[in-house]
């Protein structure tokens, strides 16, 4: 049985245990990470570890690990998983304490991480998504695993026949239930700013960055419901679903309702980029 990563410890995930009393089930008062791993590969860990850092700060709690004692503990479960390709999942709560609200109060935090085959599916001729009110909080940026909003609306998704919902706050878009969103509009790429709102998403800057340096124009701008609606091409994008067309959007498709020539380019330049950190 593979090992997971609890608290100083590899265990065999059977023998893992926490307290019913740990802060992370009584008030859901925590932040993760989720990498891609390629290849035995963790794809983009130093974005990963600095957002990690951020989210951190935003709660309140300071890093239990460095960088590079992350990175040491993190390959071992890469090490020790059967597969090449992975989801790497890690999460730190605030650790024990009665419940009780204040912080000041907790004992030392909580620090979990897995390892899993990355799951397989192949969303190449694109997903369906249905469009929802943003019902989340104000603090989007920080990746906390306090995420029952984001499950009511995958399942709302999922009712719909749907794979992903795309949240829209004050008429605008902001990104989806678990991913971040792009669309194509008269020919330009735009997906929403990093204004607090939605979570800054590693596979979103990495795709922005690419794009300009290919020549094709992604503005990081504010897209309205209604621009969605006529966009001709809608993508969301996540460390594990990369890069994925949205060809229906409620009951209307997108565009001629096929992945568009946009999202081919997209997906191109990232498989390149994916390949070349591969062998470097
Ligand atoms: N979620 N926005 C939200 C709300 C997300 O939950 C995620 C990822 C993203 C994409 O971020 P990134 O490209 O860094 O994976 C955007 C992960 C995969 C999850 O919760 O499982």
């Amino acid at each position: 049985m593979q090992n997971i990563f609890l608290n100083g410890e590899y265990l065999p995930i059977n023998q893992a245990r926490i307290s019913v009393f740990d802060r992370g089930f009584t008030f859901g008062d925590g932040v993760y990470e989720v990498f891609l791993v390629y290849h035995r590969k963790i794809f983009r860990l130093q974005e990963h570890l600095e957002r990690l850092n951020n989210s951190l700060s935003a709660i309140y709690m300071d890093n239990p690990y460095s960088d590079s004692q992350w990175q040491e503990l993190l390959i071992k479960l890469v090490m020790d998983s059967p597969a090449d390709n992975q989801s790497l999942y890690l999460q730190i709560t605030r650790g024990v304490s009665e419940r009780d609200h204040a912080i000041d109060i907790a004992e030392k935090p909580t620090v979990f991480a897995m390892s899993k085959p990355l799951p397989e599916h192949d969303f190449s001729s694109g997903i369906k998504a249905i469009v929802a009110d943003d019902i989340r909080w104000q603090l989007c940026y920080i990746k906390a695993t306090t995420l029952l909003a984001s499950v009511i609306l995958r399942h709302q998704a999922s009712l719909a026949g749907a794979k992903e919902a795309i949240l829209v706050k004050d008429d605008s878009v902001t990104e989806g239930a678990a991913s971040n969103v792009f669309i194509v509009i008269d020919g330009v790429v735009k997906t929403p700013p990093k204004d607090g709102r939605i979570l800054p998403g590693i596979t979103r800057d990495l795709v922005v960055e690419l794009l300009n340096e290919s020549g094709v124009v992604c503005q990081e701008s504010n897209i309205t419901r209604d621009e969605l609606y006529v966009a001709e091409e809608i993508w969301v994008t996540s460390s594990t679903w990369e890069i994925v067309p949205v060809v229906m959007l409620d009951d209307t498709r997108v565009g001629d309702g096929r992945p568009g020539q946009y999202w081919e380019r997209a997906r191109d330049i990232y498989r390149q980029f994916k390949e070349a950190q591969r062998q470097s």
